[in-house]
């Protein structure tokens, strides 16, 4: 078994990374209450791997309850929040009460922020079943539903105690969803880690293929260097917004596309690629660092084109969907941009140099 150590103080824990590991094992160095475990989960994730989860949380906890939230990133919303608070108050769960986040992503970021909000902060765990989740969004405590104006806009950052990354969850993941999880693998390159960038050149069959030693490497990798910038900048008054390259354009794909229709890493791909041409047009990175990312992105079989999202102002409605970004200040858009291979800068650029990456980007 791996594991990678988020160093936060008090609110320090452990993301253990393996294959068909004992959770209950893994559990026991986690100084929690094993009284009442909440598992929310979704049908999809729960028909494949609930059973498991459950044999072993039956051997840690006393009592173990299970919430079913509707699959999808439109869910992703106050509704269903509202059905996992309300299952806790009617099962009369107190704050020692652990929740357990069993999915993806979306699971993980609702499941969070109930965890954050139900009598004022509960503790809970991740277990993430996605790429994505794994290396990306059950780490670091940003926890959110959407608003139909924005993504992720209602939140909190709320870490979790422990985070159990179980690469046999990757077996049933479908093709398109491995994808999705690996444009947030890519993003770790340029903004940090040219070394892992060129791994990935040599390595992306391999991921595709699931070979388990590739996912290992790159949960691991991922994870360490997600590790190192929350440890520094945890609420994001800083240096963790680099981990947000391709986000302002891909949010706004999400968002304009309507929720569900482009996968988050779908538009987070098709977002670096824009975001890689709008730091060339600043002069920031040269060409053929804009077609490297660009290739490996397709190679992973990711969109390197973003879609049009208004036949009549496209570019405009991009632009009014990022000035909804969290990073905006004052209305003005902060982009992720590259500052050479393997450095990320946050910065806003002019709305004229905007709309020609985005003419040019967008088919
Ligand atoms: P997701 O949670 O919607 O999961 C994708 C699909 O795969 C779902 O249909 C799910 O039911 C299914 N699934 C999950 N595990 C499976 C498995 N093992 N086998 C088969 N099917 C499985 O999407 P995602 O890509 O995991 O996450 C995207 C979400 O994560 C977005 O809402 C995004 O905003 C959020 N996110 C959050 C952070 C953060 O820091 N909190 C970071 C990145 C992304
Ligand atoms: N996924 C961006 C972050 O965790 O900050």
């Amino acid at each position: 078994m791996r594991s990678v150590k988020i160093f936060l103080d008090s609110r320090s824990y452990e993301i253990s990374i393996g294959s068909a590991m004992d959770l209950g094992e893994v559990l026991l160095s986690s100084a929690m209450k094993k009284n009442v475990a909440v598992v929310v989960t979704n049908a999809t994730v729960a028909r494949l791997h609930l059973s498991k989860v459950l044999v072993a949380l039956h051997k840690t906890f006393n009592r173990v309850e299970v919430v079913e939230i509707p699959d999808g990133e439109q869910f992703k919303t106050w509704d269903s929040l509202n059905q996992i608070l309300t299952a806790l108050l009617s099962w009369g769960c107190d704050r020692g009460t652990v929740l357990f986040a069993l999915g993806g992503g979306v699971i993980g970021d609702v499941t969070g922020f109930a965890a954050a909000t139900y009598m004022r902060g509960i503790p809970f765990v991740q277990l993430p079943t996605t790429l994505l989740a794994q290396v990306d969004s059950s780490v670091g405590g940003k926890t959110a539903i959407n608003h139909p104006l924005g993504k992720n806009m209602i939140g909190a950052f709320y870490q979790p105690r422990a985070v159990v990354c179980d690469l046999q969850y990757m077996d049933t993941l479908p093709l398109r969803e491995l994808q999705a999880g690996i444009a947030e693998v890519i993003k770790y390159g340029p903004i940090h880690d040219m070394v892992f960038f060129q791994w990935l050149e040599e390595s992306i069959e391999a991921v595709l293929a699931k070979d388990e030693d590739a996912l290992a490497h790159v949960v691991q990798r991922c994870c360490e260097i997600k590790a190192q910038v929350v440890s520094s900048d945890e609420r994001e008054s800083g240096q963790r917004a680099v981990l947000n390259f391709g986000h302002t354009f891909g949010h706004a794909i999400e968002a304009g596309m309507g929720y569900g229709v482009w996968l988050h890493g779908e538009g987070v791909a098709a977002g670096m690629v824009m975001a890689a041409e709008l730091s060339k047009r600043l002069g920031l990175v040269d060409e053929s660092f804009v077609r490297r990312l660009t290739r490996l992105i397709g190679r992973a079989g990711l969109p390197t084109k973003g879609p049009v999202i208004d036949a009549v102002d496209n570019a405009g409605r991009y632009l009014d969907l990022m000035r909804v970004d969290k990073k905006s200040e004052a209305g003005e858009i902060r982009f992720v941009l590259i500052d050479g291979p393997g450095k990320a800068i946050v910065r806003p650029a002019p709305d004229s140099l905007v709309r020609e990456v985005i003419d040019a980007c967008c088919k």
